[in-house]
This record gives C-alpha cells, sequence and structure tokens, in this order.
C-alpha cells in the first residue's frame, strides 16, 4: 500500500491508474480511487466498455511531430478533478530500435514546494503505413492498448489520445491537448476538444493544465532529504517493478 502511494507520487494518476486497471491490483486501485475524491464526484456517463475504433490521421509525420511540448489539456476516464500542473512532454524517435519514447514533466497543482516529478512512456509502430497509432512496448499492458495522433499541424498543437481494453473492466481512455508554446488560443482549443465527443468523452472532465511559472521547479532529488520526507522519493524504475511485481 505504502509502495503504491510513493508510486503514485512519481508517476501521474492517469498514467498510473492506466497501470493498475491493467495490472490486477484491487488495494491499489481503491487507494487512488479515495485519493481522488471520486466517492463525492459526479457520476459519470461516459465510461463505456470497448475502445472506439479511431481512423489514423493521414500523410502523418511522424518527425514532425517530435520534439517538446506542453500539455495544455487533458482528459483521463478515471479523472474526476484536475490535478496538475506544468505538464510538459517531449517526443522523441529513435531509428536504433524504431520505438517513440515521450518523456514528460509536471507538478501536482496543489503542492506547495513545486516539486518536478518526471517520467517516460516508450511505443512502437505496428504498421508504418498508420504512422500515427502506437503501441506500447512495455509488457505490463495486457489487452489492447492503443495510443492515436487525432490531429497536429506539427509547429503549434496537437492531439493524442490513448484507450486500453480489458476483459470486465470499462476502457481507460484519456486524451491530452499538446501545443508547442505555454498557453493556446481559445479557437484551437474548442477546435481540437470538439474532435472528442465523437469517443464519448465528456468535455467536462477535460481540464486545463495550468503552465504558469513553471520554469523554476523543484528538482526531485533522492538525496534530498526534505523531498524525501515530503513526497516518499523514489525512482520511477523501482516504482515500475513494485506496480508490475506484487
Ligand atoms: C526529456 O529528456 C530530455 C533529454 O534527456 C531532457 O532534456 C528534457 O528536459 C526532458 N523533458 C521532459 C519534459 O521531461
Ligand atoms: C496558475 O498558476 C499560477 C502559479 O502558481 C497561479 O498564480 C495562477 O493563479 C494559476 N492560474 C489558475 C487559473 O489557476
Ligand atoms: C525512461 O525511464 C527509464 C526508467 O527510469 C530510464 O531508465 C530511461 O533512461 C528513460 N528513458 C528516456 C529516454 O528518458
Amino acid at each position: 500500500m505504502l509502495l503504491t502511494q510513493r508510486a503514485a507520487q512519481v508517476l501521474p494518476l492517469l498514467l498510473l491508474r492506466l497501470l493498475l486497471e491493467l495490472t490486477e491490483l484491487p488495494s491499489a486501485t481503491a487507494w487512488l480511487k479515495f485519493n481522488s475524491y471520486t466517492a463525492l464526484g459526479r457520476k459519470r456517463t461516459d465510461l463505456r466498455k470497448k475502445c472506439p475504433n479511431v481512423r489514423a490521421i493521414r500523410n502523418f509525420d511522424l518527425e514532425l511531430m517530435m520534439g517538446n511540448w506542453h500539455v495544455v489539456q487533458y482528459y483521463a476516464s478515471t479523472e474526476e478533478l484536475p490535478e496538475y500542473a506544468c505538464m510538459r512532454s517531449n517526443f522523441a524517435f529513435s531509428s536504433e530500435d524504431q520505438h517513440i519514447t515521450m518523456n514528460f514533466s509536471y507538478i501536482f497543482a496543489e503542492d506547495p514546494l513545486r516539486e518536478k516529478l518526471q517520467g517516460n512512456i516508450t511505443w512502437l509502430i505496428p504498421d508504418f503505413g498508420t504512422p500515427g497509432h502506437w503501441m506500447h512496448t512495455e509488457d505490463i499492458y495486457e489487452g489492447i492498448y492503443n495510443t492515436y495522433v487525432l490531429d497536429t499541424d506539427y509547429r503549434n498543437w496537437g492531439l493524442i489520445m490513448h484507450c486500453a481494453e480489458k476483459k470486465k473492466h470499462p476502457r481507460y481512455l484519456s486524451a491530452l491537448l499538446l501545443s508547442r508554446q505555454p498557453t493556446l488560443g481559445d479557437n484551437v482549443i474548442t477546435f481540437l476538444r470538439e474532435k472528442l465527443p465523437r469517443y464519448d468523452i465528456d468535455l467536462s472532465f477535460m481540464f486545463a493544465i495550468n503552465q504558469t511559472l513553471c520554469e523554476h521547479l523543484m528538482e526531485s532529488s533522492k538525496d534530498d532529504p526534505l523531498a524525501y520526507i515530503v513526497n516518499g522519493q523514489q525512482s520511477i524504475t523501482d516504482s515500475f517493478k513494485l506496480i508490475n511485481k506484487p
């Protein structure tokens, strides 16, 4: 239980929950549900069993999509309240192993120390004819788990969506609205959000991520005794292992 709490502090909950949803850890999921005040939240009407069919973006240029992005809005079928700030991501394609890695950093919006937390996710491209469709490389993901680039103009904005299906569970669906700059015009945000309800996404659960004053965050350090005490700091690798092998 304690280990799971620690893990929760190193991975954004939306990604951590995905891992938990897919790896059967009932107690951990219960803790997370409690932690995010799900019991107090509105009843959700946007939960479905199956992942939607997604048509891969046409003429997608993977190279142009790579690089740094700000995550300015996000949705996750397991999240009912906005929790993050300063979420940034960097996409890199390695021609050596043909994998896409997204490393990301973020803080919890309510964290008075504004401590930067980090993680990464790696995908492979199952079919280079549709390079906007990615699948996870980690073997912890049982079942179907797909990531789609829904749209991007490469230079300013992008929209990606993940969906996972598992037997006897509702699907896990999340979407990230990306911007090269810390802010994105309201008209573009509206244009991109409107692509989501067709996948049964309830936009009232799609939250803005504050990107102000994000330049001087407190660096996480295992060696920092204060960070250790306050946050139960632990490396992301260890957390993955702990989640993976209960
Ligand atoms: C991603 O990794 C690169 C290289 O290690 C680093 O310079 C960058 O700050 C990282 N970005 C995020 C958002 O974590
Ligand atoms: C965004 O974050 C900054 C810095 O913490 C804060 O001053 C501001 O009030 C926040 N804005 C919103 C809309 O929450
Ligand atoms: C991703 O995270 C793992 C585990 O912490 C780390 O070993 C690896 O270097 C990271 N990869 C990148 C590209 O940041």
